[in-house]
């Protein structure tokens, strides 16, 4: 239960939300919202919305210059935590969030917390994108959180912008429970800013 964690940090952590899918009315999106909206009075959650703000496919040159880049960047490494969702394509994460994580790197994501979340249409579904997930953020010395919600059958589970299924509801407060926990002991060690000796 949320109200059983003792979070008495000093200010709202901040934990941006990014959503791998750019379809109008996306089961994804509402997954991400729920977790946040199950948060919102210890965190404030923001989206960085790759529709909104589409970022060109990656190069060197548009990681230096682009500035919707430079903004998507900026607000991931200054986020205490991060929330990622993906609808799962092809047994993976999609090809616009593999696009933004690409423009990532340790200097953003080393050490910081991550919340994944996965939506499928299959009775499997979301698991090989969690996997996929998990593995890019293993390179990128992330801290992903072992729990991790799949969203199998999703149209059965979101309908009408809402989450219907109890089953997945606790699921994915589960999610925001854990992701404030670990936020909390990583700030409160301050480790995301100390420099480890090799
Ligand atoms: C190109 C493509 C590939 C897909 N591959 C899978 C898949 O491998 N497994 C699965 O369970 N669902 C698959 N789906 C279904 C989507 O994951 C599912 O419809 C999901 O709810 C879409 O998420 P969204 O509503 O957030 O866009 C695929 C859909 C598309 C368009």
């Amino acid at each position: 239960m949320l109200s059983e964690l003792k979070l008495d940090q000093p200010r709202k952590l901040r934990v941006a939300l990014v959503c791998g899918s750019l379809r109008e009315g996306s089961c994804t999106k509402v997954a991400l919202e729920y977790v946040a909206n199950y948060i919102e009075s210890h965190a404030d959650a923001f989206h960085l919305d790759l529709q909104l703000a589409p970022l060109p496919f990656f190069t060197e040159q548009n990681k230096q210059e682009n500035q919707l880049v430079i903004e998507f960047i900026d607000q991931i490494k200054n986020a205490d935590a991060i929330l990622i969702g993906t609808p799962e394509y092809h047994g993976s994460l999609t090809g616009v969030l593999k696009n933004a994580l690409d423009y990532l790197s340790k200097d953003e994501l080393k050490n910081k917390p991550i919340a994944l979340v996965a939506v499928g249409a299959g009775q499997y579904g979301g698991i090989g994108a969690l996997d996929a997930m998990s593995s890019i953020m293993k390179n990128l010395h992330a801290l992903v959180i072992p729990y991790q919600a799949a969203i199998s059958s999703s149209h059965k589970v979101i309908q009408n912008g809402e989450v219907v299924l109890n089953e997945y509801k606790s699921r994915l407060e589960h999610v925001a429970e854990q992701l404030l926990l670990f936020t909390k002991r990583i700030s409160s060690t301050d480790i995301q800013h100390q420099t480890v000796a090799a």
